[in-house]
């Protein structure tokens, strides 16, 4: 795995379903139990055996994440940091790592708001040209990108935060993209919300019959409002204690 996949963490945005506890700093930075939101992806990236990380975050806050994670050294990886102009979306977050991956190379994303408890890596992943998403039944879809499935559990379409859903389950934050994901992102028209939409782009792989899809157990829940990031506080402290560390 090590130095084929780079990993990328996008932690920009305005964090409004947050606010006030985002009017002065970035939702990433917030508290999840015991630790800063962004220490989650991280671990993630790294259980995935990815140590060569890029943080995607806006202007206004990305000092304050070199400050929290410097060079990276002390979390035994290696981060390169990346301005976003604007919360544009996170497909026009994801387009500011483009020269952090080089021709060949997967880029493994993951958005800095979710939390997994187990993740695992296809078997394939470096050998095809696919790109893999991580499919999740949830009580709450119309929060999230919704994929509909064949009876057979292909995808037959995604929406994203469709009104009357079209299945349970969400896709999550958590991507795998082949180099070409960036070119495709630079023809993307902004949605009616004024973002370019990864929906867009998982869509664009499903038509070309390039959309691998897995299927995750444990726990996962985004804390991007104030419920889900009750949830993904308790979460963490329960399994803490679970574990003897508190
Ligand atoms: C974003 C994506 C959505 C995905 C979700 C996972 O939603 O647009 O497709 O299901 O993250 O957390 P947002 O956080 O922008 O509402």
């Amino acid at each position: 795995m090590k130095g084929k996949i780079k990993g990328i963490i996008l932690a920009g945005g305005t964090g409004s379903r947050l606010y006030p506890l985002t009017k002065v700093t970035n939702k990433h930075l917030l508290p999840v139990y015991n630790k800063p939101m962004i220490f989650y992806p991280l671990e993630t990236l790294k259980k995935l055996g990815i140590n060569d990380i890029c943080i995607v975050s806006g202007g206004e806050h990305i000092t304050d994440f070199i400050r929290l994670l410097g060079s990276g050294s002390e979390f035994e990886v290696k981060l390169t940091y990346k301005v976003q102009d604007g919360p544009k979306g996170i497909a026009h977050a994801l387009l500011q790592a483009e020269e952090f991956v080089k021709k060949g190379e997967k880029a493994t994303v993951i958005l800095g708001d979710n939390i997994f408890e187990k993740v695992k890596v296809p078997l394939n992943v470096f050998s095809d040209k696919n790109a893999y998403i991580y499919l999740k039944e949830v009580e709450d879809p119309e929060r999230f990108g919704v994929a509909k499935l064949s009876d057979s559990g292909e995808v037959i379409k995604i929406l994203e935060k469709p009104k009357s859903p079209i299945s349970k389950f969400a896709v999550t934050g958590l991507y795998i993209y082949p180099n070409d994901v960036f070119d495709f992102i630079k023809t993307l028209k902004p949605s009616q919300r004024g973002e370019l939409e990864i929906t867009d782009v998982n869509n664009w792989y499903l038509k070309q019959e390039r959309l691998k899809v897995v299927f995750l157990d444990g726990f996962w829940s985004d804390a991007g409002t104030f419920e889900s990031l009750l949830k993904a506080t308790l979460f963490v402290a329960n399994k803490m204690v679970v574990k003897g560390q508190e």
